[in-house]
């Protein structure tokens, strides 16, 4: 089949929920990906945020090809190795102390707010406008987008209490006696890449802390390496009663978690949450491999250096372009806000053989693997040039 014939196959089956873009991807090596007509991208949204170590990693590839020719799924009913030697492996890199494991942000978060209200027997939440938090009745809810409710107000449940983003004056006020928990993202990724002042984070910690109120940091897109350090809480200097991650986590298989403390954890009992899918043996060789490569390929150093040089570089061209609002990010999380909508500019750059995406409108947001060198943010600030 062709990519025409191909795509049609979207039009006349699919649930109609994505604006995607017109090409099917075919194969990938590193940061570059191939479509079915052989026109090559450098890939500079690494599946939004997802593809911490690059396509087909060798490494990756190699744990997920050696454990599905050994054990593929059991259920959450047995034990299985994978799970448990990544639930310490990364536990022993955090300040949590118990996990659980789920297969999607979304379901994460679903999970996080139950274990906060379970533990504080309180049911009000409150979370920030512009977040993301998913697509499921409660994440949504928490999720600070107006006509992303709309259609479901009539099912979403009660409680939940949509704030200004990084304004710890908006939260105070929102705070009552029932404030079960404030979740909210270290650096707001789907909402433009907005980065909060450097003690918003430990005012809501102190807050939450004068209140009885759990804590959740919502590190699904920021996770892994994806600001320059591990974890992006880890930047502002606080620890978190829970945080629920995904995306990065196993470098493209689905795949999330909540971390919680201990306390907070010992909430749940058997039969208050479950999964049929989560922790299972493949998603957590493939874990494994991910986070071993994070760490011993420094790539969190990597993040750091390289995310430096893109948002030095694209903070260069502001000089010749007046459409450039401004250039702001953490490691390589980069948002390039423009005064007029980007997604002309998402087109011309994918014709030119460069894949990122637009969020909030107006931001061109760059999440490009973990592994991207300096070469090839060369090749693409040229482009981006060009093109604005
Ligand atoms: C911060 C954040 N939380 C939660 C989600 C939802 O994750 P998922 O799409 O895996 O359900 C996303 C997805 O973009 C996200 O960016």
């Amino acid at each position: 089949m062709n990519t025409e014939e191909l795509i049609k196959i979207e039009d006349d089956y699919f649930i109609n929920t994505f604006t995607r873009q017109p090409i099917v991807l075919d194969h990938g090596e590193g940061v570059k990906v191939t479509d079915t007509e052989g026109k090559e991208y450098l890939d500079m949204f690494a599946g939004i945020a997802v593809n911490a170590l690059g396509h087909n990693h060798p490494k990756l590839v190699e744990a997920i090809k050696k454990q599905a020719e050994k054990l593929i799924h059991v259920s959450s009913i047995y034990y299985n190795e994978p799970a448990l030697v990544y639930a310490k492996k990364l536990i022993d890199l955090t300040s949590f102390d118990r996990i659980f494991y789920a297969n999607s942000g979304a379901e994460a978060n679903e999970g996080a707010l139950k274990l906060a209200v379970k533990y504080t027997g309180k049911n009000e939440i409150i979370s920030t406008v512009e977040s993301f938090h998913g697509r499921t009745l409660a994440t949504l809810a928490a999720t600070g987008h107006d006509e992303y409710h709309e259609p479901f107000k009539s099912i979403l449940p009660q409680g939940f209490i949509n704030v200004p983003y990084n304004d710890i004056e908006a939260i105070k006020e929102a705070v009552t006696e029932n404030t079960a928990a404030i979740i909210v993202e270290p650096v707001q990724g789907e909402g433009g890449v907005n980065i909060p002042d450097s003690d918003y984070l430990k005012e809501i910690s102190k807050l939450c802390r004068e209140n009885d109120i759990v804590f959740i940091v919502d590190e699904v897109q920021t996770g892994f390496g994806r600001c320059g350090s591990l974890f992006t809480h880890e930047l502002f200097e606080v620890e978190p009663d829970i945080m629920t991650v995904a995306k990065g986590i196993g470098g493209g298989v689905p795949m999330g978690a909540i971390l919680a403390k201990e306390e907070i954890a010992g909430a749940f009992v058997p039969g208050d949450h479950g999964t049929t899918f989560g922790g299972g043996p493949l998603v957590c060789a493939a874990a494994n491999a991910t986070l071993d490569v994070i760490i011993e390929d420094d790539l969190l150093s990597n993040s750091r250096i390289v995310g430096q040089y893109l948002k030095d570089e694209l903070t260069k061209l502001m000089e010749n372009h007046d459409n450039i609002k401004e250039v702001r990010g953490c490691g390589l999380m980069v948002g390039v806000e423009l005064t007029v909508p980007g997604a002309e500019y998402v087109d011309k750059l994918r014709e030119k053989g460069f894949l990122i995406n637009c969020t909030a409108d107006k931001v061109l947001r760059l999440v490009p693997p973990l592994i991207i060198t300096k070469d090839s943010i060369d090749e693409f600030v040229k482009a981006l040039d060009e093109t604005l």
